[in-house]
């Protein structure tokens, strides 16, 4: 059988948020992270993207998604630079159109994280090359991919299982709405009132929800989110811009907690998600995390793979 990874059919696109994509090209994407992944641990070497650059522009601090993909295009046989964007001429005022312009005469990708996600849509309109979105104020899907393969692993399907996502109804938990309706999965949010996910994330993932049966649903008590569910995920309470709201947020989101308590009321065997980097005593507590449903730090290798796979595809 041809190689997932091999695939021509997402060449030369842009990687903005999930939304864009089919629920074909999705399982097209997870299919090849887990071909890589196998690849990557018998030694088998894929360099499909030799010759080629990957520019990665932060505005934002990383850890994983800067790693992951600077040595995702390493094994890929391509090169990545790290363009901080403290020190590039973006931050003394040169237009993002002419930042892309320029540097689409260079590279054959590009990876963004900032804040506003008007500011990756433009960079995608300017330049002529891919352009991934590694994490906006509005949306995190490269993160989501790795997520969604992560829980295939474990549980073995995706269709029909239960999502519970508690905290914020922020970036992460919108790319994971607009995975979820697509792929089938049934996902409920958990949110104090006033931080629901935007209400035009939510209708457009329901759209989706119809066609493949999903069941989405946000409600205010986390007792209710993890009945039934089969992943519990988690994320900050207080994201990436956000640090002078952290003692406020610290007093809303108390309930919000992933602890052993709230884990007994999922199904038992549910795995336990959490993007990372993790506040360990606030949204998820030590014995959560380091527990035996805890499948985090796989989740976080899996962001290797998730993005190889993205890259290979598009570049
Ligand atoms: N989950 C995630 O995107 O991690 P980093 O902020 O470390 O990249
Ligand atoms: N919601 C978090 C995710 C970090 C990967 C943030 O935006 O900071």
């Amino acid at each position: 059988m041809a190689k997932a990874y091999l695939n021509k059919s997402l060449k030369g696109r842009d990687f903005l948020t999930i939304s864009d994509f089919t629920s074909q090209e999705i399982r097209l994407i997870i299919d090849a992270a887990h071909e890589l992944k196998k690849e990557l641990k018998e030694g088998i070497p894929h360099p499909v993207l030799q010759g080629k650059t990957l520019g990665m522009i932060f505005t934002k601090p990383s850890t994983r998604t800067r790693v992951s993909f600077e040595v995702g295009m390493y094994q890929l046989g391509g090169y990545a630079l790290f363009l901080s964007a403290q020190d590039i001429q973006l931050r003394r005022g040169e237009s993002l159109p002419d930042t892309a312009r320029t540097l689409e005469r260079y590279l054959d990708g590009i990876m963004i994280r900032t804040f506003d996600q008007k500011d990756v849509e433009e960079l995608a309109q300017y330049a002529s090359i891919p352009v991934i979105n590694g994490l906006t104020d509005l949306v995190h899907p490269t993160q989501v991919i790795a997520d969604l393969m992560t829980i295939e692993e474990h549980l073995g399907k995706l269709k029909g299982i239960k999502l519970a996502f508690i905290g914020d109804g922020n970036n992460v938990a919108h790319s994971l709405l607009q995975i979820c309706a697509k792929m089938g999965v049934h996902m409920t949010i958990a949110c104090p009132p006033g931080y629901e996910p935007s209400a035009e994330i939510v209708a457009g993932a329901r759209q989706d929800a119809a066609e493949t049966g999903a069941v989405l649903e946000i409600v205010e008590d986390p007792l209710e989110a993890v009945r039934d569910a089969d992943a519990v995920y988690t994320d900050l309470w207080a994201s990436m811009g956000q640090e002078k709201e952290q003692e406020q947020r610290a007093k809303v989101f108390q309930r919000y907690q992933v602890n052993s308590g709230l884990l007994k009321k999922a199904n038992p065997g549910a795995v336990v998600l959490h993007c990372l980097p993790a506040h360990r005593g606030e949204e998820i507590t030590d014995e959560v995390m380091d527990g035996p449903q805890s499948v985090v730090f796989d989740e976080a290798e899996n962001r290797l793979h998730a993005h190889k796979a993205i890259m290979a595809l598009l570049m």
